[in-house]
C-alpha cells in the first residue's frame, strides 16, 4: 500500500427536501450571493425558485449569472467573476451539474484575485483565497459536489483541462435526488458512464490497495445494477438516490485510499479532447474511450483487468478481453456510443483526434502514452 493523505471538508446534505435547510446555513456565509446556473433547466423544472426562496427567507440578497454551457468555457467564468467583484458578493451558490459547479469553483477563486482565471487552471498562478461555495446538484455523474476538481475548456488555446485546489472544495452541497428526475435518459446514461469511469480511473491508479479496489468495484456494480433499471424508470426516486450517492462517492477520495495518486486519468484526457473538438457530452466520450484504453492495456496489465472482472462480474473465468466486452455491452444496454461512428465521426475525424491528442501529449499518470499508443487507442475507438 502507498502512503496517502485523505482530506474532504465538504458538508453533504442528502435527501428529499434538504434545500429547506439552506436558509439556516446561508447567513453563516455572508449577506449577498451570486447564484450561478446553466442554460435554463433549473428554471424550467422549478429548482431555482426553491433555492432563491431560501435565500430570500433569511434576507440574503442575490444576483444571478446564467448561461453556463455543458463542457463549460473559461469565457463565462471570466464574466461571472467580474460580476461577483462588481457586486461585491460574499459567496457563490451553484445550481446545476458538473459544468455549473466546476465553473462556480473557479469563479470563487477568480472573484478574490486580479489574476486571469485560466492561469489557475494551467498552474501558472496559485490562488490564495476563495469565496465560499454552496452547491445544489441537479444531475448526477461528475462528483464535483464533493471534490476540489474543476474542468474547464479554453477554445482559444484548444485545451480542456482539469485541476485541483483545496480552496475549491464546496463548503456545503445539497443533494436532493428528486432534482435529478427531469434529467433526460441520454444525459442520465452519460452520468452513469462517468461514475463507472471514475471508479475505473481510480482502480487503474498507483499501488496495491485491495480495499480501494473493492470500493471501486462495488461502485461499478451498484451503478450497473441501478443504472440499467433507471434508464427505463427515470422518475424512480430510490434509483435516482442510489445513482446520486454512487456518483458522489466515486470521486470524493474514497476510491483513492491506499494509492499513490487519485488514479490514472489517461482516458479522461482522451475524452476531454473529444469534447473539445466535437462538444460531445463528457460521459459519452468515456463510453467510447474507456474500452479502447483497456484494449491497449490488454497485454500490459491482463491480470489487473481480469481481477476487475472477478470483482465486478463475480466471474473468475472471464478473460481480460471478455471483461472489456462486458463493459462495452453494458454501455450499449444503456444506449451509449462505444465507437466514434456512433457519434457521427468519420475516418477524417479520427485523424484530427489523433493529431490533437499527440499535440497535447495526452497521457495517464500511471500508464504513460506515446504517439503509437494514442494512435492505437484512436483506432480502437474507431473500429473496436
Ligand atoms: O444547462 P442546463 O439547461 O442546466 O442543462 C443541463 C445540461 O444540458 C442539463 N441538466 C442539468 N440538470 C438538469 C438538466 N436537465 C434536466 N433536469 C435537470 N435537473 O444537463 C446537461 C448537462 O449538464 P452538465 O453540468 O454539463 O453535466 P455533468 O454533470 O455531466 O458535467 C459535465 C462536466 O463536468 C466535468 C466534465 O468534463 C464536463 O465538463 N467533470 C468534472 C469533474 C469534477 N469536477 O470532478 C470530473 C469529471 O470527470 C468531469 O470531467
Ligand atoms: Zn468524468
Amino acid at each position: 500500500m502507498e502512503n496517502f493523505t485523505a482530506y474532504n471538508p465538504v458538508k453533504l446534505i442528502f435527501g428529499k427536501g434538504v434545500i429547506n435547510q439552506l436558509h439556516q446555513i446561508a447567513p453563516q456565509l455572508g449577506k449577498k450571493a451570486l447564484v450561478v446556473y446553466g442554460q435554463g433547466s433549473v428554471k424550467k423544472y422549478q429548482i431555482l425558485p426553491q433555492v432563491t426562496n431560501q435565500l430570500a427567507l433569511c434576507g440574503i440578497k442575490f444576483i444571478e449569472f446564467s448561461g453556463i454551457k455543458p463542457n463549460p468555457r473559461i469565457d463565462e467564468v471570466r464574466k461571472a467573476a467580474d460580476l461577483a467583484k462588481k457586486e461585491n458578493v460574499d459567496f457563490i451558490v451553484a445550481v446545476g451539474g458538473g459544468s455549473v459547479i466546476d465553473s462556480a469553483k473557479v469563479i470563487s477563486l477568480a472573484a478574490k484575485h486580479d489574476t486571469d482565471p485560466w492561469e489557475f487552471v494551467i498552474g501558472q498562478a496559485t490562488p490564495t483565497q476563495a469565496l465560499p461555495l454552496v452547491t445544489v446538484l441537479t444531475v448526477a455523474g461528475t462528483g464535483s459536489e464533493m471534490n476540489n476538481v474543476a474542468v474547464l475548456q479554453n477554445n482559444q488555446t484548444q485545451q480542456k483541462l482539469g485541476f485541483r485546489h483545496e480552496l475549491m472544495f464546496p463548503k456545503v452541497s445539497f443533494l436532493d435526488p428528486s432534482y435529478t428526475s427531469s434529467v433526460p435518459r441520454f444525459q442520465t446514461a452519460c452520468g452513469i458512464a462517468d461514475i463507472i469511469s471514475h471508479a475505473l480511473e481510480a482502480y487503474f491508479g498507483d499501488g496495491n490497495s485491495p480495499l480501494a479496489d473493492k470500493f471501486a468495484a462495488q461502485i461499478i456494480r451498484e451503478v450497473m445494477e441501478t443504472g440499467l433499471k433507471l434508464v427505463n424508470d427515470l422518475f424512480n426516486y430510490d434509483l435516482r438516490a442510489r445513482i446520486m450517492l454512487a456518483s458522489t462517492y466515486a470521486l470524493n477520495g474514497t476510491t483513492a485510499i491506499g494509492r499513490g495518486n487519485t488514479g490514472d486519468w489517461g482516458t479522461h484526457a482522451i475524452g476531454h479532447a473529444l469534447s473539445l473538438l466535437y462538444d460531445i457530452p463528457h460521459g459519452a466520450t468515456l463510453s467510447i474511450a474507456f474500452p479502447a484504453w483497456m484494449k491497449l492495456m490488454l497485454n500490459q496489465i491482463p491480470d489487473r483487468i481480469r481481477k476487475l472482472g472477478r470483482l465486478v462480474f463475480d466471474d473468475g473465468c472471464l478473460s481480460a478481453q471478455e471483461v472489456i466486452e462486458k463493459f462495452e455491452e453494458f454501455f450499449q444496454l444503456i444506449d451509449l456510443p462505444i465507437r466514434l461512428s456512433e457519434v457521427n465521426l468519420t475516418k477524417e475525424d479520427a485523424q484530427i483526434i489523433e493529431e490533437l491528442l499527440n499535440k497535447q501529449k495526452a497521457t495517464g499518470r500511471v500508464f504513460q502514452l506515446d504517439d503509437s499508443m494514442r494512435s492505437a487507442i484512436v483506432d480502437y475507438m474507431a473500429h473496436g
